[in-house]
């Protein structure tokens, strides 16, 4: 079992390489690589954005009814990459991927710009739509919603928080510098 100081200073320097990529001008710096697998072990990957990250984890939004919030009620064990090619620096993130409570997800959806709130509602995010007009329709039709005031966190839309129990940092020239279990962390919260 690793000492518990691996957790604050892995957390630290998380926070550390996400200020230096903000900083650096990289398009989407919070952005990651989202693995995920059914419980009969098959895997699928996908790009989505970190939105908020401290000691609890590090959390991202979703429609629940897609294939990556599927899977994560199958099987919530997941993995996260960030990788900052400008910087010469990946971070590895391995844990178990939780919902987050309805009053923050209401929080954050609330704090959205009114046009991602208008996406929320109108995409059908793993499913194709017929065509483009039927989107366009979606979209008007929850725009005229929003404009009365209407528009409040979809069911169908909220958020995971991936509770860490292995953070991986690495630049390309010192490969891997830096490893943490966290298995306190785990421990305390199973
Ligand atoms: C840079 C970038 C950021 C994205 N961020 C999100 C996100 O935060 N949440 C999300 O649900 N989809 C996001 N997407 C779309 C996903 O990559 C994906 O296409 C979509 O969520 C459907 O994934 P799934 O069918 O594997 O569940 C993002 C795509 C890109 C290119």
């Amino acid at each position: 079992m690793q000492a518990a100081g691996n957790i604050t200073v892995a957390l630290a320097l998380f926070h550390q390489w996400l200020t230096d990529a903000e900083h650096a001008g990289i398009v989407e710096p919070s952005a990651m690589v989202l693995a995920t697998a059914t419980k009969t072990k098959s895997p699928s990957v996908r790009m989505v954005l970190l939105k908020q990250f401290d000691d609890r984890g590090f959390t991202f939004y979703t429609n629940l009814s897609s294939r990556k919030a599927s899977e994560i009620v199958e099987n919530p064990y997941v993995a996260l990459l960030f990788s900052w090619p400008e910087l010469d620096r990946k971070v590895h993130v391995a844990g178990r991927a939780e919902p987050v409570d309805a009053s923050e997800a209401d929080a954050y959806f609330a704090s959205r710009p009114l046009l991602s709130r208008i996406g929320a509602w109108a995409s059908r995010q793993s499913r194709p739509l017929p065509n483009r007009f039927v989107l366009l329709w979606r979209i008007a039709q929850f725009a005229t919603k929003a404009a009365s005031g209407q528009l409040t966190r979809p069911i169908f839309w909220s958020g995971f928080r991936v509770v860490p129990n292995e953070i991986r940092f690495q630049n390309n020239r010192d490969l891997q510098i830096f490893s943490s279990p966290l298995a306190v962390m785990e421990a305390q919260q199973e």
